[in-house]
């Protein structure tokens, strides 16, 4: 099986359109919300109700997520009352993927007619006032990939807009629903600029001094290609990291991706509440879900 191009082409295009035709097929419907859920955070998908799933691996061309913590599928449903459209897996940049084929998901998410990104992620705090354990919303972020998920695809002259705007690439007002819900919650939730590297090696403490000092809270291997993709097809967007564990050198330990889902899934359950929280709370914030106006054949 042939996958997307790399270049951004025309097969972008097209897998993208065989995986709505799948889940078309498979009777998902249209959905207001899309989200992206990382490491270990990934059961929520699982809480769905009515929910109808998609494995990666029945779509044509579609890469699968080859991490564990990461399953592979769409599954569509509906969470506190909404319509729900999740990538259950993640796909990476480090697991060899173009930063095309990473934010596929981004892409059929806003074709099925999401107004509305949430993204999460596991990620290392930069700050030694917070600890393993605290979810940070995400209000700006660095794009340390050095690849973009936009790269080449004018030659197409339909896969994405370049030249994307990018002063709010985090929705001010998602991000302050984000806090106003956890007020509500009592669910203590902090701010920051979340760093995205390639990975798939964690960071060397010299590395890590280097993100501080350009002011990074975080840093993650993902988020910021989905980031960019969102900002192309103009979907608001927000993102919450949750702090697995100290940086490199912040702490004498050593690193390991067990740590990072072993603390994700104990606290995974303060970040669904402050999910199911967050889309309650939606029409609130002035958002009205509106789906795709004008992205048909951009995706
Ligand atoms: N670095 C990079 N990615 C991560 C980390 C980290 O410390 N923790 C979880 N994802």
């Amino acid at each position: 099986m042939t996958r997307a191009s790399a270049r951004g082409g025309p097969a972008i295009a097209e897998v993208v359109a065989s995986a709505l035709a799948r889940l078309d097929e498979a009777g998902a419907g249209r959905i207001e919300v899309a989200m992206i859920l990382g490491s270990g955070l990934s059961v929520l998908a699982d809480h769905l109700e009515d929910s109808v799933r998609v494995p990666y691996g029945e779509i044509a061309g579609f890469p699968r997520s080859t991490v564990p913590g990461h399953a592979g599928n769409f599954v569509v449903g509906s969470l506190e009352g909404r319509r729900v459209g999740m990538a259950q897996g993640r796909l990476h940049y480090y697991e060899g993927y173009a930063a095309s084929e990473v934010v596929l998901p981004v892409r059929v998410l806003r074709q099925l007619g999401a107004g509305v990104l949430l993204i999460t992620n596991a990620a290392g705090s930069l700050d030694r006032r917070r600890p393993p354990g605290t979810l940070m919303a995400i209000r700006d972020q660095i794009n340390l990939q050095f690849a973009n998920p936009l790269a080449g695809s004018h030659q197409t002259g339909r896969a994405a807009r370049m030249m994307v705007e990018h002063t709010e690439t985090y929705d001010p007002r998602l991000l302050a629903l984000l806090h106003q819900t956890a007020l509500a919650e009592r669910i203590r939730l902090r701010e920051g600029v979340y760093a995205g590297v390639s990975g798939p090696n964690y960071e060397s403490p010299a590395e890590i001094r280097f993100l501080q000092r350009i002011g990074a809270d975080a840093v993650g291997m993902s988020t910021v290609g989905e980031a960019v993709a969102a900002a192309a097809l103009e979907l608001p967007l927000a993102g919450v990291s949750l702090l697995t564990n100290f940086a490199a050198g912040l702490t004498r330990r050593q690193l390991h991706h067990d740590e990072v889902t072993e603390v994700a899934e104990r606290t995974r359950h303060r970040l669904e509440r402050l999910i199911r929280g967050f889309l309650r709370r939606l029409d609130g914030a002035g958002m009205n879900t509106p789906g795709p106006r004008g992205v048909q054949g951009r995706a």
